[in-house]
C-alpha cells in the first residue's frame, strides 16, 4: 500500500552511514537555556522525545479496575487485559532514542492502579517509620519544597526482560516479556537518603522496606533494599515525582515512587506510601516470592512444595546482570541483496548492573568463533560532560557521578557480502568488571535476569536475507526458538538447537517436562453448556480448559492476575490463553477448582466448530475454513488517518495463504470488551490475495459521537491489543472474479467486457480487490469505471493506490471521485451518488456485457438500486456485495 502511515513495526533496513549512531538529540533549550545563558559551555544532551499523552481510556480497560487510566494502544499486553503489563514493539522503543516517552515506557503492574486525583497530589503522604528515632510523615508538597530536587536519567529494567526465551525452552512461572522490558527516563525528585536521615535511623537498622498503595491478593506491593545503598550518594536512589519533566503518569507511580538505579525494576516501588527501616530484609509476600533466581535444578513443583527456597536471600536479585539485544535488523526484516548498499548497520542496546559501565559490545556472524568490536554510544556521558544546572525543577545530578545507570546504544557496520554467508548474528556485552553475557541460557523457575547472547538468525530467500529474532513477546508466535523447538531441535544443546558444521552436537538433553494433571480424580460430573452459561457471572465464574470445567469463585481474591482475568473467562473456553500464560505450578493448582467435564455436544457448541488441529500436526496450507472459525493474531495496527487503521493479522505460519478468492469476503468474530457478547461482521482484506503468512484489513473506526453511538465492531477492533487472537471464517459471498472478464455469480460463470464499480466510504475494499485483479493483469481486456463517493477528500480510502491504477491503465480504468463536502479547489465530481450522477457515468452498453458492482452503506445501495433499475439496468446485471 502506498499510504503514509504511523508504522508500528518499522521494517526499514538500516544502512551504512556515519558511526557512532546518533540517537535523537537536542540542545538544551527554552527555559533551561535561559537558566544557562550566562554560561558559554552549553551542554548537549538528549532531551525526551515529543510525547503524545493518551487522553482517552481504551475500550479494553473500561471494564477493569484501571478504567481511569488512559493508555497507548501500541503497547503489547503480556498478561491479557488486566493487570497491565506491557512492552512497546522493540523497534518503536529503540526508535524513540535514549529517552523513552512515558506512553511507550514498559509497565509492570501487579494489580490495579491506585486512583489519585490531581488535586490530591500535594497532600499525598508517606511515612518513614520502623527503626528510626524520629518517625515522620511527609506530604509530596513538603518533599518538593523542603528537600533538594535532583534530575537524572535512569534506565529501569524489569527482571523478566527477555523471559519469553526461557518460556520457549521450558515454561517458567513468569509471563513472556520480549526484549523491550526496559526504558529510560529523566527522573526528578529528591534523594531517598535525605528523608531517611531526617528520621534518624537507629544503629540496628540495615534495610529500607518500601510499600506501595496498590492492594493486591497478598497484601500491598512491597520490597526492600539495603540501608547502606540508600545512604550512598553514588547509588543515586531517589524518590521521584516527575518523569521526563512531567508529573508521573498513573501507570508509573503517580504521584510518587522510588527509583533504584542499576537494580531490577521490581525494587522501584510505585505509589509509595511507606519507608520502613528494619534489621531484616522485607517480609512482604512480593519480596519473598518474586524477583529471585532460584538454582536451575529447582523445578516449579519443588519450589511450590518447599518454601525455604524462597526465603534464602542468596537467591534474591538486586543489581541487574549485563545484557544486550539487537533492535535492527528487526524481527522479520528483509534485506534485498540485489543492489543493496555495501554495508548493513546492525544496532541495539546494552546495559550493565549496579552502575557498572558497559565497556564492550561484541558481534559475531560465525556462531561465536570470532567477534568484532562494535561502537558504543553512551548518551548518559553527555549529561556527565556538562556542569551542574537545572532541569525540570531539579539540579542535574550526573556530572559528578562515576556510575552508569543508563542503557547505551551500540552499532556496527557489517559488509552485506559477509552477511550473505552468515546464518546468524550474535551480540554480547561486557561490563567494567568484565562480567560478560553467557552463551547459554540459565533457566530458572521465575525466568528472571535472562541474558544469554542475543541471537538473530538469517535465512536466504531468493534475493532476500530474512532476519528472525529469538521470540516475539506475549502470545505472539514467531521467532527462531519456537521454530527450532517445533522441528524437534533441543534448544539447550549448546548450539541453539542446531548442528554446527564439523562439530558433533552433544547428546540432546531430554526435557524433563511431564504434563501437569489439571483434573481431580473423583470428579465425574458431566456439565452441559446451559449449566456453564449459568455461571457466566462475576459471582461464580466457571470456565473451560481442555474441555474440563473449573469454578474460579474461590480463587477470585487469590489470583495473582486479579479477579478480572477469571471473570473475563467466565462461560468461555479459555484453553489457549490459559495454557499459554500459566506456569506448571498454576496448572498443578487446577484440580482444586475442577467441577466436571463438558459434554461432547457442548464442547462443539462452545468452540463453534473451532478448527481441530490435524492430529499429524501438519501445518494447514490455507487459513480460511468456511465451516469453522480459525484464529489469527493481531500483529500490528497502522494508522492511515485519525479514524482509519490497517489491522495486520498473522496467520498460523509464514507459508500459509489466506484462501480468499478475489471478490469474496471473510467474517471476523470478536467479543465486545464491555458486554462480552460476540460480534461478527464481514470484511474484505486489502492485502494481495497471494500474500502468505499475513492478511491486512482496512477498517474505518466509527467512534461514539454526541449524536450517536459508534460502531460496536470497529470500536472493539480498535481496542484490541497487539498479540491477541481474533476468529475468522470464510470465504463468503456470491461473487467471484476469476480473471480476464470472467465472473462467477453463485458459481455460475459469466463473461463481461466492462465492470462498473460503485462504492461509498469503506465499501471500497471488495471493489479494490476486484479492480486490482483486473489492473494487475495487463492481458485482462476488461474496462472498469469506478464511482467512489465520500464526504471529504481525506475520507477517500486507498486513494493513492486507486490513482496509480488509473494512471497506469488509462485505457482500462476510469476513476471518478465524488465528494459531498469537497474543498473549494476540488476538481472532481460533487454531490451524492444518485440518479443524476449515475445517468451520466453509468451508461448501459450492449446487452449483458457489463456488470455493476455496488458496495457501501445501506442508504447508498438502496438509492443506487432504484436509480439503476429506473435507467433500465436489470437486477441480473447488478451485484450488491
Ligand atoms: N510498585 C508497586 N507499588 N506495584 C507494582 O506492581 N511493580 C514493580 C515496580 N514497582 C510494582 C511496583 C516492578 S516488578 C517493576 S519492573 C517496576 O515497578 C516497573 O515500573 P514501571 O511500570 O514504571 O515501568
Amino acid at each position: 500500500m502506498g499510504i503514509t502511515t504511523d508504522e508500528e513495526h518499522i521494517d526499514t533496513p538500516h544502512m551504512e552511514g556515519e558511526l557512532p549512531p546518533t540517537p535523537p538529540e537536542t540542545v538544551v533549550d527554552g527555559e533551561e537555556r535561559k537558566e544557562n545563558e550566562d554560561s558559554k559551555d552549553l551542554t548537549l544532551f538528549p532531551l525526551p522525545p515529543t510525547s503524545n499523552p493518551p487522553t482517552s481510556v481504551l475500550e479494553v480497560d473500561k471494564k477493569t479496575p484501571d478504567a481511569h487510566v488512559p493508555r497507548d494502544p501500541r503497547l503489547i499486553r503480556l498478561t491479557g487485559v488486566h493487570p497491565f503489563n506491557v512492552e512497546a514493539p522493540l523497534s518503536a522503543l529503540y526508535n524513540e532514542g535514549f529517552l523513552t516517552t512515558p506512553e511507550l515506557f514498559y509497565v509492570r503492574n501487579h494489580g490495579p492502579v491506585p486512583l489519585v486525583e490531581d488535586e490530591d497530589i500535594p497532600t499525598w503522604e508517606f511515612t518513614v517509620e520502623g527503626l528510626v528515632e524520629n518517625p515522620i510523615t511527609i506530604s509530596l508538597k513538603e518533599l518538593i519544597e523542603d528537600y533538594e530536587q535532583l534530575t537524572a536519567p535512569i534506565t529501569l529494567v524489569c527482571a523478566g526482560n527477555r523471559r519469553k526465551e526461557q518460556n520457549v525452552v521450558r515454561k517458567t512461572k513468569g509471563f513472556s516479556w520480549g526484549a523491550a522490558g526496559v526504558s529510560t527516563a529523566l527522573w526528578t525528585g529528591c534523594l531517598m537518603s535525605e528523608v531517611i536521615r531526617r528520621a534518624k535511623p537507629i544503629r540496628r537498622a540495615r534495610y529500607v522496606c518500601m510499600e506501595g498503595a496498590d492492594k493486591l491478593p497478598n497484601g500491598y506491593y512491597g520490597t526492600s533494599v539495603k540501608l547502606n545503598w540508600v545512604m550512598d550518594p553514588n547509588r543515586g536512589i531517589m524518590l521521584a515525582h516527575k518523569m521526563n519533566g512531567e508529573m508521573l503518569r498513573p501507570d508509573h507511580g503517580k504521584p510518587l515512587r522510588a527509583v533504584i538505579p542499576g537494580q531490577i525494576g521490581g525494587r522501584s516501588v510505585k505509589w509509595l506510601k511507606k519507608l520502613i527501616l528494619t534489621d531484616q530484609p522485607s517480609d512482604n509476600w512480593y519480596h519473598i516470592y518474586d524477583n529471585r533466581v532460584l538454582p536451575t535444578m529447582v523445578s516449579p513443583e519443588e519450589s511450590a512444595s518447599n518454601p525455604s527456597w524462597w526465603k534464602d536471600d542468596r537467591y534474591a536479585i538486586y543489581g541487574l546482570s549485563t545484557n544486550s539485544a539487537i533492535a535492527y535488523p528487526a524481527h522479520e526484516e528483509q534485506l534485498c541483496i540485489v543492489g543493496a548498499p555495501q554495508k548493513y548497520r546492525v544496532k541495539g542496546y546494552a546495559y550493565g548492573g549496579d552502575g557498572r559501565r558497559v565497556t564492550r559490545v561484541e558481534v559475531s556472524i560465525d556462531k561465536g568463533k570470532t567477534w568484532r568490536l562494535s561502537n558504543i554510544d553512551y548518551a548518559e556521558d553527555r549529561y556527565r560532560e556538562g556542569y551542574e544546572q537545572n532541569l525540570y525543577g531539579g539540579s542535574l545530578d550526573v556530572p559528578w557521578r562515576e556510575s552508569s545507570f543508563c542503557w547505551c546504544f551500540w552499532a556496527i557496520d557489517i559488509p552485506v557480502e559477509e552477511l550473505k554467508g552468515a546464518k546468524d548474528i550474535l551480540v554480547r556485552a561486557m561490563d567494567e568488571s568484565m562480567n560478560i553475557q553467557p552463551r547459554d541460557l540459565y533457566w530458572s523457575v521465575l525466568g528472571m535476569m535472562n541474558n544469554p547472547w542475543y541471537r538473530i538468525t538469517i535465512s536466504h530467500e531468493n534475493d532476500y536475507l530474512r532476519f528472525e529474532h529469538p521470540t516475539q513477546p506475549a502470545l505472539i508466535p514467531g521467532g527462531w526458538m519456537e521454530r527450532v523447538k517445533k522441528s524437534g531441535g533441543n534448544l539447550m544443546n549448546g548450539y541453539w538447537g542446531e548442528r554446527i558444521d564439523g562439530v558433533e552436537p552433544e547428546a540432546p538433553v531430554e526435557e524433563q517436562v511431564t504434563e501437569v494433571k489439571m483434573t481431580k480424580d473423583d470428579v465425574n460430573q458431566v456439565i452441559t453448556i446451559d449449566e456453564l452459561r449459568k455461571h457466566d457471572t462475576e459471582e461464580s465464574p466457571w470456565f473451560v480448559v481442555n474441555g474440563e470445567v473449573y469454578d474460579g469463585t474461590a480463587f477470585l481474591n487469590g489470583h495473582p492476575g486479579g479477579a478480572q482475568s477469571i471473570i473475563s473467562a467466565a462461560g468461555l473456553d479459555s484453553t489457549d490463553e490459559f495454557m499459554a500464560i500459566h506456569s506448571e505450578t498454576a496448572k498443578a493448582m487446577m484440580p482444586a477448582y475442577h467441577v466436571g467435564s463438558l459434554d461432547e455436544a457442548s464442547r462443539r457448541v462452545l468452540s463453534e466448530g473451532e478448527v481441530q488441529q490435524d492430529p499429524s500436526n501438519e501445518p494447514r496450507p490455507v487459513f480460511l475454513n468456511s465451516r469453522n472459525w480459525t484464529k489469527a493474531i493481531l500483529h500490528s495496527k497502522t494508522n492511515v488517518s485519525w479514524d482509519t487503521r490497517i489491522f495486520s493479522f498473522k496467520l498460523e505460519h509464514d507459508e500459509q495463504s489466506l484462501g480468499l478468492p478475489t471478490g469474496q469476503h471473510l467474517m471476523i468474530r470478536l467479543r465486545d470488551p464491555v458486554t462480552r457478547e460476540a460480534i461478527i461482521r464481514s470484511y474484505t482484506p486489502i492485502s494481495e490475495t497471494t500474500r502468505k503468512g499475513y492478511a491486512d484489513v482496512l477498517v474505518k473506526i466509527y467512534f461514539d459521537t454526541k449524536e450517536r453511538e459508534g460502531g460496536k465492531m470497529t470500536k472493539a477492533m480498535d481496542a484490541l491489543p497487539i498479540g491477541h487472537f481474533i476468529d475468522f471464517k470464510g470465504p463468503i459471498g456470491k461473487f467471484e472474479y476469476l480473471g480476464r472478464g470472467v465472473c462467477a455469480i453463485n458459481a455460475v460463470k459469466r463473461s463481461v467486457k466492462r465492470l462498473i464499480m460503485i462504492c461509498g466510504g469503506s465499501g471500497i475494499t471488495p471493489i479494490f480487490q476486484v479492480l486490482r485483479a483486473v489492473m494487475q493483469d495487463k492481458e485482462d481486456p476488461t474496462t472498469c469505471v469506478v464511482l467512489n463517493g465520500n464526504r471529504l477528500v481525506e475520507d477517500i480510502l486507498c486513494k493513492e493506490d486507486l490513482d496509480v491504477f488509473a494512471r497506469d491503465n488509462v485505457d482500462r480504468c476510469k476513476l471518478l471521485y465524488t465528494l459531498t463536502k469537497g474543498p473549494e479547489d476540488w476538481t472532481g465530481l460533487r454531490g451524492r451518488i444518485g440518479a443524476p450522477l449515475l445517468k451520466e457515468h453509468c451508461i448501459k452498453g450492449a446487452e449483458g456485457d457489463t456488470m455493476v458492482l455496488i458496495c457501501g452503506p445501506e442508504a447508498l445501495e438502496k438509492s443506487v438500486h432504484s436509480a439503476l433499475n429506473e435507467q433500465g439496468w436489470p437486477d441480473s446485471d447488478l451485484l450488491f456485495f
